[in-house]
């Protein structure tokens, strides 16, 4: 059986994170990506944080899988040329380059759709069209300009940035599937057409429930959900919630058996309404199950402090494996803390494919992340990630260009 995006051309002129998580996405899918660098160098995360001297990168690795690699140097007039026949063939054009890059490469949006008006020519960049629409950004710069910053951390401390890659990755995805409902409107039109993801923007789907916040912060003046509440006062701006459920049920990471030497003996315990006498029968507090300072979700918002300490010395007495254990029992919802360690020797994450090992001809065996999206007609195979250059040749002759042609762009440079 076929993969769903078979014969489905990608020209992936992205570099980084955020570019190539969307088109290791397609390529996952089954999309034919051809990853464009310059001979030589490549795109930077080949060797940045290397941990094997002269073997590309995890980074890179790790995001650029099922891909092809060709060296093309596009600001050379021939290398532009190679670039205008595979744009002319190609159904998708990625690119996250600094603002007015790949313009300056004379392969704008106006200029692709000339060559090919099927073309699905698609964007990162840092911020949508407006004040800052020419700025560089990385991750955590999307994540301060997204809101996600300004609403993560302690409120005795200063603004946090996620180890989630919700700018760069986030994006990425977002954008791959930009790129398949224009693929799919294309069936449709016959139009190719232009699609932006600013990583501001992800990040601000990404943390829509502070933008709901604030507007509730607005009207009322009062998150009653959040630690500050009823001890502390708010400020005109969705402040920091700690580990604060964001949703309508609360939550907080509980100290479990072990924390004093073990930094991520924790669990994540969520007070769900229809489980609140299942809990109180658990910690020994049965008589705040009729009690009408705790009978309801709303009278135990002001005394969460205290019913979440109540329920740590229960969680005191267990592991946290031990804890999700019993607590699933009763269908309430928890979660461990699980450590990078730990999920690295999760055999189950290796069996459905979320956690895969590759082999390399550099750096031999290594972990990454597979698909995280299954498709039950479209399994995903990961292939490990091409050397620069790789296929330059393979592919250019795909395109129809002679080995005498390649060996003579070759020689002037162009490739
Ligand atoms: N042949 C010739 N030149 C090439 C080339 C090729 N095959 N591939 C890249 N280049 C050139 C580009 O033309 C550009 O040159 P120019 O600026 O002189 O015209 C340069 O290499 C790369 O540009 P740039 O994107 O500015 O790289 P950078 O390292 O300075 O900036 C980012 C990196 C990530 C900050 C920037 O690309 C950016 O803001 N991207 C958009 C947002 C984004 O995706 N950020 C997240 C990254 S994870």
């Amino acid at each position: 059986m076929g993969k769903a995006l078979e014969g489905v051309r990608v020209l992936d002129f992205t570099h980084v994170q955020s570019g190539p998580t969307c088109t290791q996405l397609l390529a996952w899918f089954g999309a034919d990506v051809i990853k464009v660098e310059r001979a030589g160098a490549g795109d930077v995360t080949r060797e940045q944080l290397r941990d094997i001297p002269d073997a590309d990168s995890l980074y890179f690795t790790m995001l650029n899988h099922n891909k092809r690699s060709i060296t093309v140097d596009a600001k050379h007039p021939e290398g532009r040329q190679v670039l205008e026949t595979l744009i002319r063939q190609c159904d998708v054009l990625v690119e996250n380059f600094a603002p007015g890059a790949l313009e300056r490469m004379g392969l704008g949006w106006e200029r692709v759709q000339v060559l090919n008006p099927r073309m699905i020519y698609a964007s990162v960049k840092g911020f949508g069209p407006g004040p800052y629409q020419d700025c560089k950004v990385y991750e955590n710069v999307a994540q301060c300009v997204g809101g996600a910053a300004s609403t993560t951390g302690f409120e005795d401390g200063p603004p946090v940035v996620s180890g989630a890659q919700i700018g760069d990755s986030g994006t990425g995805l977002h954008l791959a599937l930009g790129i398949v409902t224009a693929l799919y409107q294309r069936t449709v039109t016959g139009r190719g057409q232009y699609v932006l993801a600013a990583m501001q923007d992800a990040v601000l789907n990404l943390c829509r429930v502070k933008l709901r916040d604030q507007q509730r912060l607005d009207r009322t003046g009062v998150l009653r959900e959040y630690p500050q509440h009823p001890k502390g006062t708010f400020g005109p701006a969705v402040p920091r919630a700690g580990n604060a459920s964001g949703g309508g049920q609360p939550g907080w990471i509980l100290r479990c058996k072990d924390w004093e030497w073990d930094y991520n003996a924790y669990i994540y315990f969520i007070v769900q309404a229809p489980v609140w006498s299942k809990i109180c029968n658990l910690i020994g507090r049965e008589e705040w199950i009729g009690d009408p300072d705790y009978a309801t979700p709303g009278a135990r918002l002001p005394r969460l402090a205290e019913i979440f300490a109540e329920i740590e010395r229960w969680t005191m007495t267990k592991t946290k494996i031990e804890a999700m254990q019993i607590l699933n029992k009763y269908e309430i919802p928890c979660g461990p803390v699980l450590s990078m360690r730990e999920i690295v020797d999760d055999e189950s994450l290796r069996k459905t494919g979320t956690i895969v090992e590759i082999d390399h001809p550099a750096r031999g065996s290594y972990l990454s992340v597979g698909n995280p999206i299954k498709l039950s007609d479209s399994p995903t195979v990961v292939t490990r990630s091409p050397l620069l250059g790789e296929h330059t040749d393979e592919v250019m002759a795909e395109f129809g260009f002679s080995a005498e042609r390649i060996a003579a762009l070759r020689a002037i440079g162009a490739i």
